[in-house]
């Protein structure tokens, strides 16, 4: 689930920065503080780190596999604007999938997961200090949430895929309502 209250937190931070065209954010974003450093363990239990990610560019999308509705609809919308990609474009790209619910997304729980979207997806997940390091890198918003009615909780957070290139440069950020063609076109725009 995605508060909406996150979203304009988001860009109530981000005021001033660059410009949305279309429903993507995919202008000059030099300089904008997003992405860095992390350690986390991918779905085969491997410990990974940002640098085995350098060498190409990167999809990467934060949610968590409980998630009712976003999250799959995101992922599934990833998958689809990589396969309508030349194969020489998806060589050129990772795509990372980061738990915001690392307590319940443990490395199997993950490797099922992202199964189900596309063989190339990975998954990672890490610590809940990992985890919290990482979404501070990428300023995503994200909170436990339960109530009486439920018999577990939830997670709120923020629904942005963002485009890194490889030394982890913001490239573009694509939101929930930005079409999978937009996304393909842009995609085939920044790596020409
Ligand atoms: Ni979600």
């Amino acid at each position: 689930m995605v508060a909406v209250a996150a979203i304009q937190i988001y860009f109530a931070r981000h005021q001033g920065e660059p410009q949305a065209s279309g429903t993507a954010i995919t202008g000059d974003m030099a300089g904008v503080p997003i992405g860095g450093p992390f350690t986390l363990v991918n779905h085969e239990g491997e410990m990974v780190t940002e640098q085995d990610y350098a060498d190409k560019h990167k999809l990467i999308y934060f949610g968590f596999t409980y998630c009712p509705a976003i999250c799959p609809t995101e992922l599934q919308k990833i998958s689809e604007a990589y396969a309508q990609l030349s194969e020489d474009l998806q060589d050129q790209l990772y795509l990372l999938f980061i738990s915001v619910d690392p307590e319940r997304d443990t490395v199997p729980v993950m490797a099922e997961y992202v199964s189900l979207f596309h063989p190339d997806l990975i998954g990672l997940t890490g610590s809940v200090e990992q985890v919290e390091a990482v979404k501070q890198q990428y300023r995503v918003y994200a909170a436990k949430f339960q109530d009486d009615s439920m018999s577990d909780y939830t997670v709120d957070h923020s629904s942005f895929i963002y485009l890194m290139s490889p030394d982890n440069t913001l490239r573009s950020i694509y939101k929930i309502e930005t079409p999978v063609e937009e996304m393909v076109a842009d995609l085939q725009a920044k790596f020409n």
